[in-house]
């Protein structure tokens, strides 16, 4: 497994042994304006080939990955080779895709700069890019050499982007700690600024709980056999609402008022499904209360009209991870008893579905 460090100022050591010509850097065009120079002053004298692809989700394709395994091969990466990919979850993704297949593996460095990124996609061992349309459905699982994590480059992310990274720390501390997440809702609480919200998480403590609650259910199933399911809380729900948004926003759609970004996806994803936690497996109502009222604060309502929430429906019902029995189609969700105690594979019917997304629009 990758190893978690704390300051990127340990990335000289880390690439002490790597051969003349052999270090690459992959990032996008933010974090090559604001991670960069950082980035350079902590490696020192150390010759490295760059490449900056455009940033963006739109460009997780499978050209950009072209154009990583045509930079490598153009200056001769060996399989001595490191690459790192300094960037949001979008260059982690797809860096760790191109490094995990150029000439069966070489090795690579992540140094996530987005909140989202630090918390969650630059662990796990996931990577991979959209194709066709499908979110990720092209990938490998392969660990990084190490994850260098910085808080500050935190500083220079627009306050949507620290909302995105907030609501998978929210989840984290939803499916794992009670503690956690009455340290987020005591954030949340006093309204911090952007600066002091940053500041708050250069103090480590909290971007570091969450980042080891990610660790250790992957650490438990690597390969998503089972446990690690529990790290899909809100995305079931979450995702039908990104990808519907996704979609009427291509068709030019205009009435469609949904943010198709990840997080505040996710976060309404997890109010639809704190509120079937707490009809289906007795999750207290005051949990539900609470993330609702952070949900009002800070990530506003989801609009969309009443053709579109059937839509999520016929999304989630598309869902691999659906079965379909004899008598009704059944979605499967993960759903928690309380905070901190999560069940998977709990297969609710589409009544209950239908009645999570009311109380969800109607908030
Ligand atoms: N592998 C996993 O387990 C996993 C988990 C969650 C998400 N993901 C993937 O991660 C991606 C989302 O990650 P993301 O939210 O980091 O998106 P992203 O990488 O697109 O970054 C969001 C935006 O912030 C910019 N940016 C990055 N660092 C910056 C900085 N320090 N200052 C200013 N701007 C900066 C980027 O250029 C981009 O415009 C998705 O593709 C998702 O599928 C993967
Ligand atoms: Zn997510």
């Amino acid at each position: 497994m990758g190893k978690i460090r704390i300051m990127i100022f340990e990335l000289s050591s880390l690439l002490q042994n790597v051969p003349q010509g052999q270090l690459f850097v992959l990032t996008d065009t933010n974090s090559a304006e604001h991670c960069l120079p950082l980035f350079a002053e902590s490696i020192g004298e150390t010759p490295y080939h760059l490449l900056t692809i455009e940033e963006g989700e739109k460009n997780k394709n499978l050209a950009s990955v072209q154009l990583v395994w045509d930079f490598l091969l153009q200056h001769c990466a060996t399989r001595e080779a490191v690459l790192i990919n300094l960037g949001g979850g979008m260059i982690t993704d797809l860096g760790g895709f191109a490094a995990a297949t150029y000439m069966r593996g070489i090795r690579f460095v992540n140094i996530p700069t987005t909140l989202l990124a630090m918390v969650d996609a630059s662990s796990g061992g996931k990577t991979g890019f959209d194709y066709q349309g499908v979110k990720n459905v092209i990938g490998a699982f392969t660990q990084p050499m190490a994850t260098l994590i910085d808080p500050i480059f935190l500083r220079t992310l627009p306050a949507r982007e620290l909302l995105n990274g907030f609501a998978e720390m929210l989840k984290h501390a939803l499916i794992a700690s009670q503690e956690e997440w009455v340290k987020l809702l005591q954030l949340a609480e006093e309204e911090p600024s952007q600066e002091q919200f940053v500041a708050v998480l250069s103090e480590w403590e909290l971007l570091r709980n969450s980042i080891a609650i990610k660790e250790q259910v992957v650490a438990e199933d690597p390969l998503e056999a089972g446990k690690r399911k529990i790290l899909n809380f809100g995305h079931t729900i979450g995702h039908a609402i990104e990808s519907a948004a996704l979609e009427n926003i291509e068709l030019g759609i205009k009435n469609f008022e949904l943010s198709p970004s990840h997080g505040y996806c996710v976060l309404w994803g997890m109010v639809a499904e704190v509120y079937l936690s707490m009809v289906h497996a007795g999750c207290p109502r005051e949990v539900l209360q609470q993330l609702t009222q952070v949900m009002l604060q800070y990530y506003g309502r989801p609009e969309c009209n009443c053709k579109q929430r059937e839509q999520l429906i016929e999304w989630m019902i598309h869902d691999k991870k659906n079965t379909q029995s004899s008598c009704s189609i059944q979605i499967n969700f993960t759903l928690i008893n309380d905070v901190g105690k999560p069940i998977i594979n709990q297969f609710l019917p589409l009544s209950a579905i239908h009645e999570a997304i009311e109380y969800l629009f109607s908030i």
